[in-house]
């Protein structure tokens, strides 16, 4: 059978064919302990995770390499940003400030985090998505010690003014945290120039390896160190114990240069294809509703509410055609309305009717794409007339 158009990029990507070229002699030629490094083994994979470290640090504007720090990925990074910070800077204060439509991966953790004597205040956001500076700024106060907001949303692809969030939180002497998990590959970074002293991402994004992200931990103005949330063998400057997935951190460098050097062409092809599926499925069904951001969102992301058509339904009748997901794939084992479109202010039902489209390298097509959601939204929608 013919697999269908995948379209869920937003969940995962792909490893990049050149990727795993860069990735395989890491297996079984060069397999040393990276952090075993009086022996030749070891050093060459010490060598491999430098180059690695050096290509990802100046992908995203960093002043040392050793700002990066290797984990398994954005939830661990999230993980270790918001309680290593907590834990490290609480005798300043214990109040933390984020966003109602944040990844489970902070929020849960936020949440955890009250148990250990957080006070944690979230954010409303407006129906576009977007944090409010002003109310940010309003909810600072003298035991604020951190701010984190996500990038890039990913459910509905608003991206947040995070210079403007960064240099609010430099003013009031908060650092501030971004889950860059979803815009890390696909936008413009730079963690200096946009204030961001914290910066979480996954490898599995950007077309490398799943199991594998980083932590971008600013080392200038001010030089920050986190507590570490596990303990070992006081790996990547004691913030992350563990031996090092060399290849996967091959992969992902390899990964993120390739994105960068691609991402304008990629940028405007998929935005491009983007805009013609919404024209198109507009034209057909004029009360379709875009979710989040019009121009400040992700290229390759469309939140869709279709009235009259439940998501779950219409991604089984095309699930020979089309790979896609209601609302956010990260959390299809709850049934419950996703908690971003209820901030935006969408109710259950609209939530329910609500689809995300993740369009990527692999996508070509774009009008043949339009023509089957029209075809099987029709098919809903003729039944409902
Ligand atoms: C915004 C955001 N943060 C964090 C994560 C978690 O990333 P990972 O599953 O790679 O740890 C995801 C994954 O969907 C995400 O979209």
């Amino acid at each position: 059978m013919e697999m269908p158009i995948y379209l869920d990029h937003n969940a995962t990507t792909p490893v990049d064919r050149r990727v795993l070229e860069e990735m395989l002699p890491y297996f079984c030629e060069v397999y040393g302990n990276a952090a075993s490094i009086d022996h030749l083994h070891g050093n060459k994979a010490k060598q491999a995770v430098d180059e690695a470290r050096q290509a990802i640090a100046k992908v995203l504007g960093c002043r040392k390499e050793s700002e990066i720090v290797f984990t398994s990925g954005a939830t661990e990074s999230n993980n270790l940003a918001l309680i290593g910070a907590y834990r490290k800077f609480r005798n300043k204060g214990n109040h933390i400030i984020s966003s109602a439509i944040e990844h489970p991966a902070v929020l849960d953790t936020l949440n955890y985090m009250q148990n250990e004597g957080a006070e944690i205040t979230l954010l409303p956001v407006d129906s576009e998505g977007v944090v409010n500076l002003e109310a940010l700024e309003k909810a600072i106060k003298k035991e604020t010690i951190l701010i984190s907001v996500m990038f890039a949303n990913n459910e509905i692809g608003t991206i947040q003014p995070i210079k403007e969030i960064g240099a609010l939180a430099k003013s009031k002497g908060v650092l501030f945290h971004t889950d860059a998990a979803q815009a890390v590959g696909h936008e413009k970074i730079n963690v200096y120039d946009m204030n961001i002293d914290l910066l979480s991402f996954s490898s599995h994004k950007f077309y490398g390896p799943k199991g594998v992200g980083g932590l971008f931990v600013r080392s200038y103005s001010p030089l920050i160190k986190l507590s570490p949330i596990s303990f070992g063998g006081g790996h990547e400057k004691g913030m992350r114990s563990g031996t090092l997935n060399v290849p996967g951190i091959v992969g992902m460098a390899e990964a993120l240069s390739l994105a960068n050097r691609e991402l304008k062409d990629e940028y405007c092809r998929l935005r491009e294809a983007v805009n013609l599926i919404y024209q198109q499925l507009q034209k057909s069904f004029p009360d379709i509703k875009l979710n989040g951001h019009p121009q400040n969102r992700l290229a390759h992301n469309l939140s869709l509410t279709i009235p009259g058509v439940e998501a779950k339904a219409l991604i089984h009748l095309l699930k020979n055609k089309l790979s896609f997901s209601a609302g956010s794939a990260c959390s299809t084992v709850k049934v419950a309305p996703s908690h971003v479109l209820k901030a935006i202010g969408l109710s259950d039902d609209e939530s329910f009717q609500t689809i995300r489209l993740g369009l990527g390298r692999s996508t070509e097509e774009a009008a043949g794409i339009a023509d089957v959601l029209v075809d099987g939204i029709g098919q809903f929608k003729n039944i409902s007339a």
